[in-house]
C-alpha cells in the first residue's frame, strides 16, 4: 500500500534532498571530531559547522549577530530549557500565550517550585491571540514574554509583530518558540525585537532529527547560567566554564552528524523560494479545510478546529470526527488507507483547553513542500469513509 505523509508538523519527510548524502559522507568518511583534533580533517568540518551557524544569522535575519552567537542543541525542547532555566530567578514573573506547547509550560511549571510565576495571554476559540489583553497581566516584576511562532495543534500564528513592541514599550525580554516556522515563514529577529529565537532543525528546515539550537544576544546570553557544563575543547587549563559563545552553552562533543545535516538542508533551502514553498503549503490547507466543510457544511460528523482561512496560519489542520473516537478514526486512517496523522493532544494541553478539545483532542494533518493535492484528495475521502459522512458510504 503506498503511504501518505500528513504529520509534517511532527517532523518534516522527506528530508531537503541533500541531507542523506551530507550526513553518510561525514559517517563515512572521516568521521572526525571537532574543536579537539589539531589535524586539517578536523578544522575543515569545523569551517562547516562555523559555516551553518552563518546560514542561521542570514536565515533569520539576525544582522546584529555574529556566528558565536548561534548555539547548536539537541533539540528545540533542550533550547528553551537552557533559557528558561538558565535565566529565570525566584520573584520573576514571565507572560505566554494560552496556545504554548509543553517545551515552554513543564519548565515554567518547574521554575514555579524556585519561586517563578506565570500568567497566560488567553486566546480566542480559534487560537488567536487576545493581545489587548495582555497589558493587564503585566506585573512590576514581569521579566520575559515566551511564546511560540505558531500553535503544533491548529497553525494559529502568533502576533509576533504586536508582540516585539509590546515587549519593547514594557521592558520585557523576548523568546519565540519557532518549532512550526522556521524554513517556512519567513522570520527576521531584529525587526521581532527577538532576544533569543529558539529553533529545530528537524521540521520546516528539513534536517535531521537531533538537531537545533538558538540564537542569542549578547546581553541576554550574559544573563543565563549554563544548565549543563563541560570539555569544549576551549581553556582547557581551567575548570570554570567559558564565559564566550558559542561555548558556553555548547559543552560535549556536538551532533556533528546531524550538524552537517542541517547544513546541507540550509543549503538546499537557500537555493529555494520559501515564499512558494509557504504558499503550496497554504493552498494544500485551503484545499482540505474547502474539501471538509463541501463533504459535511453542517460539521456535524467532522468538526474543523481553528481558522476555517488561511491568514496567519501554517499548514497544520485539526479535525475531530464526532461520530467515531478519534484514536479508531486515525488508526482506520492509517491501517487501512496508509495516511499518517497524530491524534490526541500533541504535547500541548494548553492549547487544546483555550481551543475547547481537552482532554479529548482532534487528529492533526500537516502539509509540507512535497505533499500535492492528489494527496489531499485522497486524506479527504478516506476521512469521509472513516468518519462515515453519509453521502460517501
Ligand atoms: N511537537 C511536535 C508535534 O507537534 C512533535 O507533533
Amino acid at each position: 500500500m503506498a503511504t501518505i505523509y500528513l504529520d509534517q508538523a511532527s517532523t518534516s519527510y522527506p528530508k531537503a534532498p541533500s541531507v542523506a548524502q551530507a550526513v553518510y559522507d561525514y559517517l563515512n568518511g572521516s568521521a572526525v571530531n571537532v574543536n579537539r583534533g589539531g589535524y586539517q580533517a578536523a578544522y575543515s568540518v569545523e569551517g562547516q559547522i562555523f559555516e551553518t551557524r552563518e546560514q542561521l544569522l542570514r536565515l533569520f535575519h539576525f544582522t546584529s549577530g555574529k556566528g558565536k552567537n548561534v548555539i547548536f542543541t539537541p533539540n528545540i525542547t533542550t533550547s528553551l530549557n537552557i533559557l528558561l532555566k538558565g535565566l529565570l530567578r525566584s520573584g520573576d514573573h514571565v507572560l505566554v500565550s494560552s496556545m504554548e506547547h509543553n517545551a515552554v509550560m513543564r519548565p515554567l511549571v518547574q521554575l514555579e517550585a524556585d519561586g517563578v510565576t506565570f500568567d497566560r495571554i488567553p486566546c480566542s476559540d480559534d487560537g488567536s491571540l487576545l493581545i489587548e489583553k495582555a497589558e493587564k497581566l503585566l506585573r512590576p516584576n514581569t521579566r520575559l514574554l515566551v511564546c511560540l511562532h505558531a500553535s503544533n495543534v491548529c497553525g494559529t500564528m502568533m502576533p509576533v509583530q504586536k508582540l516585539g513592541e509590546f515587549c519593547q514599550k514594557h521592558h520585557l525580554l523576548f523568546i519565540l518558540d519557532t518549532a512550526q516556522t522556521a524554513g517556512s515563514v519567513p522570520i527576521d529577529m531584529e525587526e521581532l525585537h527577538l532576544d533569543a529565537l529558539a529553533f529545530t532543525g528537524h521540521k520546516g528546515l528539513r534536517g535531521p532529527q537531533g538537531t537545533g539550537g538558538f540564537l542569542i544576544r549578547n546581553e541576554l546570553a550574559s544573563q543565563i547560567e549554563p544548565l549543563l557544563s563541560g570539555g569544549t575543547g576551549s581553556i582547557s587549563h581551567t575548570e570554570e566554564v567559558p564565559a564566550f559563545l558559542p561555548d558556553r552553552f555548547e559543552p560535549g562533543t556536538p551532533n556533528v552528524p546531524g550538524i552537517l545535516g542541517l547544513h546541507a538542508a540550509l543549503c538546499d533551502l537557500e537555493k529555494t523560494d520559501m515564499n512558494a514553498i509557504r504558499q503550496h503549503e497554504l493552498e494544500l490547507t485551503q484545499y482540505f479545510i474547502n474539501g471538509i466543510l463541501q463533504m459535511d457544511p453542517t460539521e456535524s460528523v467532522l468538526r474543523i478546529i481553528g481558522k476555517r482561512d488561511i491568514k496567519d496560519r501554517t499548514s497544520v489542520v485539526s479535525v475531530q470526527t464526532l461520530q467515531m473516537d478519534m484514536a479508531r478514526a486515525s488508526y482506520e486512517l492509517d491501517v487501512t488507507y496508509g495516511i499518517m496523522t497524530r491524534v490526541g493532544l500533541h504535547c500541548a494541553p494548553s492549547a487544546h483547553k483555550s481551543l475547547g478539545t481537552y482532554p479529548e483532542g482532534t487528529i492533526r494533518f500537516s502539509f509540507g513542500p512535497e505533499n500535492t493535492h492528489h494527496e489531499v484528495d485522497f486524506a479527504l475521502h478516506a476521512l469521509a469513509e472513516v468518519a462515515e459522512i453519509p453521502q460517501h458510504l
